[in-house]
């Protein structure tokens, strides 16, 4: 007999794409997609070989998982990676869009190039992301759950992370839509605003001095650790837990969005 939280949130046979997959919280949520019973694809542009760890603590965890090249700039590109996943799996019901890359450029500064890079991979990349898998989702008629990764500057902006901040906005604003234009597919589409938690993208930015800024502005006074988005993630995904939620942003962040002074 089916116990009462596999009912709600097992993903046992369900299948799931992470974009952005080889990062640190993009590779904790393919694992923690794996360890609840789905088959993985861990996405990858650049670094194979963390993505390939990845599917490796999933395997060895017992689950099944691939790595597969997911390049969020080449909707092309995200086409063959969706055939790659249908020739293994056969469908896709969840899709994790967790790419990012950020700069504290101050605005003056910016290069065109610079403000094209994180444009094109926080916010056109989420956006072919959702067509590409999303599309795949409504032709199968069997409905799909898709997770944006947003961000806590994407409400009220942020200092040091002006184009960063728009392009979360922007996927804020994506995510409501294809909640609206797909819920009569059974397709619903919901964000994870994270407050801070270190990784690579802002390993620069997060200086001893903003450090001390963020925890006087976050009523637990510290960082999130990775797993610690597990829950809203594994939430967001089931079938049946999350059932009526769609258009919704989650904030995890250690009560970040709730302060002032
Ligand atoms: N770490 C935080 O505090 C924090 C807070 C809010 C939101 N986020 C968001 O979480 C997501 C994961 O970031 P992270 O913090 O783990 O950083 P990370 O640098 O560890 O991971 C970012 C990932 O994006 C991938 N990526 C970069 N360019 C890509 C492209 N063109 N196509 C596909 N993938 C690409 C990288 O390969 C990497 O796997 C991002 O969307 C980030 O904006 C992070």
């Amino acid at each position: 007999m089916t116990s009462f939280l596999e009912d709600q949130f097992g993903l046992k046979g369900a299948v799931a794409v992470v974009i952005g997959g080889s990062g640190v919280l993009g590779g904790s949520m393919a694992v923690a997609l794996g360890r609840a019973g789905a088959n993985v694809a861990v996405g990858f542009s650049g670094n194979a070989d963390k993505a390939g760890n990845h599917a490796r603590t999933i395997t060895e965890s017992g689950g099944s998982a691939i790595t597969v090249k997911t390049d969020a700039g080449s909707e092309s590109g995200l086409r063959k990676a969706l055939a790659k996943v249908l020739e293994t799996w056969g469908k896709v019901d969840i899709v994790v869009n967790a790419p990012g890359v950020n700069s504290p450029t101050p605005v003056f500064d910016i290069p065109d190039e610079e403000w094209s890079k994180i444009i094109d991979t926080n916010l056109r990349g989420v956006f072919y992301s959702c067509r590409v898998f999303g599309k795949q989702m409504i032709e199968q008629k069997t409905g799909g759950s898709i997770i944006n990764i947003s961000s806590v500057s994407s409400e009220l902006p942020l200092s040091r992370v002006f184009t960063y901040s728009i392009s979360k906005a922007g996927v804020n604003n994506m995510t409501r839509f294809l909640a609206r234009e797909w819920a009569p597919h059974g397709v619903r589409v919901n964000a994870i605003m994270p407050g801070f938690f270190p990784a690579e993208q802002n390993r620069k930015i997060l200086t001893e001095e903003r450090r001390n800024m963020i925890f006087g502005h976050t009523p637990m006074g510290r960082y999130g650790e990775p797993h610690e988005l597990s829950g809203a993630l594994l939430w967001l995904a089931s079938r049946n837990a999350s059932s009526f939620v769609t258009g919704a942003i989650i904030p995890v962040d250690g009560g970040f969005t709730s302060m002032t002074i």
